[in-house]
């Protein structure tokens, strides 16, 4: 079978892993990956043999003094050579124009608006995106929200839900933004992620509140959730999050109170970079009151859409079944 040809545009914090998660894939080819500038990211992937096509405003021999032997061409080259493109470049950068012109389908981030392309989560609405020219891979926060969530409507229904999230001020590299010391209400209700959520699940009813912290080890979301189909049974909610894909239970008992044992554990298991892909739900903070459900999920915002982005490459090109998909991608990142 032949590989599909998949180009990387912009290439941060979610570029990097999106690309080297291609190179993981068995019907799949990097074919390279673009430079915006030349920094330590670029000279990285140069090292593991990963072809650069730099952006137009880079000067031709620039490469050379920052230790990068060769490029090749442009970043209209990458796309012209590729099946398929994921825009990984920051919010509202995402290149559409580029690619409707040269009649390559693309999958782009969160950072972009919804009419960007059909929203998606793997395991809520693959066949929505089966063919389509055009994905976007939901932000971090909606991901999340929607693997628990879908799981819990499908088992209990869900009437109504509410969620505050608790998120983190940057990304660890980044030395940019904050908050450094001050704990900062988003003073507008509710936030996007709500109305996001419902462009994977429709009828999902979830009113979102959010603060940003300062740290910049996860997101923490905590979800009330009223149950059409109320239940006593704490264990079936854990043994239902335990069977959800991409869902990881933690548990005090082991010692994981906190996002930085998440990750201590993430880098423990071996996982690249020290990822957590799987959203973590503690098993201890799963309440039932009346027909009330709570628990408290962290997201690791920085892996948490690389499976997403896998899939959605082989919804876009028709290549296999949603559950196929999951099945390969999960293996292939040791999910
Ligand atoms: N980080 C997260 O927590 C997270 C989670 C989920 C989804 N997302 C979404 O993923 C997307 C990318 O975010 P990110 O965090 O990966 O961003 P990032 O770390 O800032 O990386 C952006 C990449 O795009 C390049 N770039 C910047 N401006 C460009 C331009 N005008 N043309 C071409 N390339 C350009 C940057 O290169 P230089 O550094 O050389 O400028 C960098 O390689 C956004 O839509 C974001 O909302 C982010």
């Amino acid at each position: 079978m032949s590989k599909i040809k998949v180009g990387v545009v912009g290439y941060g914090t979610i570029g990097k892993r999106v690309a080297d998660a291609i190179r993981l894939q068995d019907d799949m080819e990097l074919v390279g990956i673009t430079a915006n500038t030349y920094n330590y990211k670029i000279k990285a992937a140069n090292k593991k043999g990963i072809k650069i096509f730099p952006m137009r405003g880079l000067s031709d021999k620039d490469h050379l003094n920052h230790g990068i032997d060769s490029v090749h061409g442009h970043a209209e080259d990458l796309i012209e050579q590729s099946d398929i493109i994921v825009d990984c470049t920051p919010k509202k950068t995402g290149y559409k124009k580029w690619y409707e012109k040269r009649g390559v389908k693309a999958i782009f981030q969160g950072g972009e608006k919804a009419d960007m392309g059909t929203s998606f989560v793997s395991q809520c609405n693959y066949a929505d995106a089966w063919g389509a020219d055009y994905i976007r891979v939901v932000s971090c926060n909606t991901t999340g929200l929607c693997r628990t969530l879908k799981a819990v409507d499908s088992t209990y229904g869900v009437k109504q839900a509410h969620a505050t999230l608790i998120r983190r001020a940057a990304d660890p590299w980044d030395i940019y933004h904050g908050p450094v010391n001050a704990l900062v209400p988003h003073l507008v209700v509710p936030s996007h992620h709500g109305p996001d959520v419902k462009t994977i699940l429709p009828n999902m009813e979830l009113f979102t509140t959010s603060v940003s912290v300062p740290t910049t080890l996860m997101h923490i979301h905590s979800i009330s959730v009223d149950l059409e189909m109320p239940t006593v049974n704490i264990e079936g909610v854990v043994d239902l999050f335990r069977s959800t894909t991409r869902v990881r239970m933690v548990y005090n008992s082991d010692g994981i109170r906190s996002t930085a044992e998440i990750l201590e554990y993430a880098k423990d298991l071996g996982r690249e970079r020290g990822d957590m892909p799987e959203v973590c739900v503690w098993k201890e903070t799963i309440g039932l009151k009346n027909d009330k459900l709570f628990y408290l999920q962290a997201i690791h915002q920085e892996s948490d859409v690389v499976p997403e982005n896998i899939d959605a490459i082989r919804a876009a090109c028709k290549m296999c079944s949603g559950a196929e998909s999951i099945r390969k991608t999960n293996l292939s990142l040791g999910i």
